[in-house]
């Protein structure tokens, strides 16, 4: 198993869904787990739940000061952030582009391509002082290809996948970890919300074809370890048999 005992692991969009579960997960293996998402009274339950090790920060990741403000109270409490998970992000309103909001349109953008950047740029500097760290973000297949209505999602997911490798690009050779996670779909409240669209065929799923949350959050602890070395400025497909092997999930 991953050793992240003792690490400090500040995870966005911990309210609920992927990074609920892995902020337990990561807790459970004994990592300080600081859970960043705007429902404060989730975060504070969740983390009350998980314990001493557990620090809840609300926090909008849009906003870049907001963002900065988590990572210092996470260093304040823990002494650093020695990983990262660009979690949060937002899929509504699902529109087609002729009929969309221009103003809901640029708001996804903002949570899911700035609000990762701003998570970067807040540890980053941190992390390469500290000899290194690792910089793990929730990738999706929309970020390779179009869906139907979802013209914000795949342009938000493809640009964070291109951050994901400049990261690399950047700072490989100063400890910098940097790996995306195409988890395929998953049980949350995002495919809640996907399937009352009734829009494309993402919509159509049944319920039973969703992978639980924890096995993402099971993936991205396993990415923190030798296993994810192989991946560095790249994107790991939890649809791939070999990886969910290699995670001990099948
Ligand atoms: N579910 C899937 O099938 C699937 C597939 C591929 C990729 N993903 C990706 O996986 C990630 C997690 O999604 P999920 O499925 O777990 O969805 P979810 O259950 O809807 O959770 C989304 C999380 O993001 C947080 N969030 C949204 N806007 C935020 C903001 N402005 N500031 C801080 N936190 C914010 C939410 O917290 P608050 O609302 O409390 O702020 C919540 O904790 C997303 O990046 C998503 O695109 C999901």
């Amino acid at each position: 198993m991953t050793d992240v005992q003792g690490k400090t692991v500040l995870i966005t969009g911990a309210s609920r869904g992927i990074g609920e579960s892995a902020a337990r997960v990561f807790a459970e293996a004994g990592a300080n787990v600081v859970l960043v998402a705007r429902s404060a009274n989730d975060i504070t339950r969740i983390a009350d739940e998980i314990g001493e090790k557990a620090l809840a920060v609300t926090c909008d990741v849009s906003n870049f000061s907001e963002v900065e403000a988590a990572v210092a109270k996470a260093v304040e409490t823990f002494g650093g952030v020695d990983i990262l998970i660009n979690n949060a992000g937002v899929i509504e309103p699902i529109s087609h582009l002729s009929t969309s909001d221009p103003e809901g349109w640029a708001k996804v953008i903002d949570i899911n391509v700035k609000g990762v950047y701003y998570g970067i740029r807040a540890v980053q500097p941190m992390m390469e002082a500290n000899g290194g760290g690792s910089i793990l973000t929730i990738s999706s297949g929309a970020a390779h290809g179009p869906v139907e209505a979802w013209s914000h999602y795949c342009t938000s997911k493809a640009a964070v996948n291109m951050l994901n490798r400049c990261v690399d690009k950047e700072a490989r050779d100063k400890g910098i970890r940097a790996i995306g996670l195409s988890p395929g779909t998953v049980a949350t409240e995002m495919q809640r919300e996907i399937k009352s669209s009734g829009v494309n065929p993402v919509s159509k799923l049944d319920w039973s074809d969703h992978i639980p949350p924890e096995w993402p959050a099971k993936c991205l602890l396993w990415m923190c370890g030798p296993g994810g070395d192989d991946w560095l400025g790249d994107e790991i497909s939890l649809r791939d048999e070999s990886i969910r092997k290699a995670v001990g999930l099948i």
